[in-house]
């Protein structure tokens, strides 16, 4: 890809800014197998306060907290309530088969968020030997298929007191969490108090070269510790990743309202196109939009790249933009004439 390719295409593009390499540079390193990176011990220890958490564990990605998450809460046979959209379905590589052997009963509709009601209505009886036990419910905040739309506090409240009366946990997908927080002035305890177990990311909006945090009560992060060595994922010295994501906690969350404002103005930008047929509402840092039946995306994709602009779609007729870092006002400029040259 030429250098002045504008790369919308995701937010785990960007790259280590020079303080944040300086940051890794200096960081304090140990073998974390053991126990003994004092960076990564710092982040665990920062995360599960921010968060009002006993622990936190951290790994590689966000698809292995995710799965060390649900492999915590369930056995072979149980089954785990998410979204049809859901990463942890659609994008995991069929890993809640493969790493827990548990079914999935999906749910459906309003860009992949759902109700308590949702979730009541699909709570197997456990007296009928014919159905999986229903053991964990699982949600994404922002939802990346959603568009980067938010869920409201109040629902997830509502499924919470549903998971209590019938013994569920309750898993957050929150590889975007801050995105949702930084949106609708949210906070970290908010969502603490909510949840049994939080995988955020901290290589996507925030911008470290890698990293996820699985954040739970102090039983359950010793039970991850144990599936993440199975899983391959127990690192050496990798607290210099560790310190990217220190000094993304502590520089990279408020600037994530730009990468929300360039995507508002994107959207506003996409509704007078005539090849345009409908934008998701933008509430983060993800557009979704449809094309004209006459436009696919590989062909819309292509002009794009002719325009230097590097972007991704989610279905024949449908692009999604991801706002980040590495795109400022001089980008989406040239971006908002790309996208009036087609
Ligand atoms: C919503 C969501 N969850 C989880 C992940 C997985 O993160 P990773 O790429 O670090 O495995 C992603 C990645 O884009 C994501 O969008």
């Amino acid at each position: 890809m030429s250098r002045q390719m504008i790369d919308v295409r995701s937010d785990t593009v960007t790259k280590p800014t020079p303080a944040m390499l300086e940051a890794m540079m200096g960081a304090a390193v140990g073998d974390d197998v053991y126990g003994e990176d004092e960076t990564v011990n710092e982040l665990q220890t920062r995360a599960a306060e921010l968060f009002g958490m006993q622990a936190a564990l951290y790994c590689p990605t966000g698809t292995m907290t995710n799965q060390i998450g649900i492999r915590v809460h369930t056995q072979p046979g149980d089954e785990v309530i998410c979204h049809e959209l859901a990463h942890i379905y659609v994008s995991e590589g069929g890993g809640i088969a493969s790493n827990s052997g548990a079914s999935v009963r999906l749910m459906k509709g309003n860009n992949g968020r759902f109700t308590a009601d949702d979730v009541r209505d699909s709570v197997n009886r456990r007296d009928d030997s014919h159905l999986p036990w229903t053991r964990l419910v699982a949600i994404e905040n922002t939802v990346n298929k959603g568009g980067g739309c938010c869920w409201e506090l109040g629902e997830i409240g509502r499924i919470r007191e549903v998971c209590d009366e019938h013994g569920l946990a309750l898993h957050l997908d929150g590889a975007r969490l801050f995105n949702a927080m930084t949106a609708r002035d949210e906070s970290p305890r908010q969502f603490g108090r909510l949840f049994d177990t939080i995988s955020v990311c901290l290589s996507k909006g925030l911008g470290a070269p890698a990293g996820s945090l699985l954040l739970g009560s102090r039983d359950r992060i010793a039970k991850a510790h144990r599936y993440r060595k199975a899983m391959g994922g127990g690192m050496r010295q990798c607290g210099y990743f560790a310190a990217a994501g220190l000094f993304a906690l502590e520089h990279h969350v408020e600037r994530l309202r730009e990468d929300h404002a360039r995507a508002k103005a994107v959207e506003s930008e996409l509704h007078s196109l005539p090849y345009v047929s409908s934008v998701l509402p933008v509430q983060t840092n993800i557009v979704i939009f449809n094309l004209v039946e006459s436009l696919t995306a590989d062909a819309f994709l292509a002009k794009l790249r002719e325009h230097h602009v590097e972007a991704g779609s989610t279905g024949r007729h449908s692009i999604r933009f991801v706002f980040h870092l590495d795109v400022g006002d001089t980008q989406v400029d040239a971006l908002t004439s790309a996208l009036r040259a087609i």
